[in-house]
């Protein structure tokens, strides 16, 4: 069976609560699915399959501490060519220019290592949802037909 990966960053735990109701949602729908931590640069080496990305922003545009593990893997440029990913972020739009930066940082890096979306990423305001979990979950419907289209596809 082919897997997916969660891997959220949260410092208040609004992104990490989020990122549990999406795990539980998608192995609900029979998908093998792992939620991560803070995954350090060997795990994430040996993780396979298909990268779900849930963070908060944090700082000024600044990406949670428990995901830095995961930015600087990313920037020893692992393989991650053709990689499916999905990215959700949570941010607050009062802080303008910085809004979502974190999930931004970590698109603007997928992207140059090649990694495919599987999903336009997704932005949730938690300005005007106090519930983040609802769109979180509501995107993350439509991942494991997409995530079956990519695994058809490999
Ligand atoms: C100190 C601080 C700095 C923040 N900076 C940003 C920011 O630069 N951009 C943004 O979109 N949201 C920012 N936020 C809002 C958080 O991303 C938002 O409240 C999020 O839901 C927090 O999720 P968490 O509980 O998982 O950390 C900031 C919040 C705090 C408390």
């Amino acid at each position: 069976m082919q897997h997916a990966h969660i891997l959220y960053g949260s410092v208040y735990g609004t992104a990490r609560d989020a990122a549990e109701q999406l795990h539980a949602q998608l192995r609900s729908q029979g998908l093998s699915v792992s939620l991560e931590k803070s995954p350090d640069s060997a795990r994430l080496s040996m993780l396979e399959g298909a990268l779900i990305i849930v963070t908060s922003t944090t700082g000024a545009g600044d990406v949670p501490d428990n995901l830095h593990p995961f930015l600087h893997w990313l920037e020893t440029c692992p393989d991650l060519y053709r990689r499916p990913f999905a990215l959700a972020g949570l941010g607050d739009s009062s802080y303008f220019d910085t809004f979502c930066g974190a999930a931004e940082q970590i698109q603007a890096k997928l992207e140059d290592l090649g990694a495919n979306a599987l999903l336009p990423s997704l932005k949730i305001d938690t300005l005007e949802h106090a519930d983040a979990a609802a769109p979180l979950l509501a995107w993350g419907a439509t991942l494991p037909d997409a995530l079956r289209l990519s695994w058809q596809a490999a």
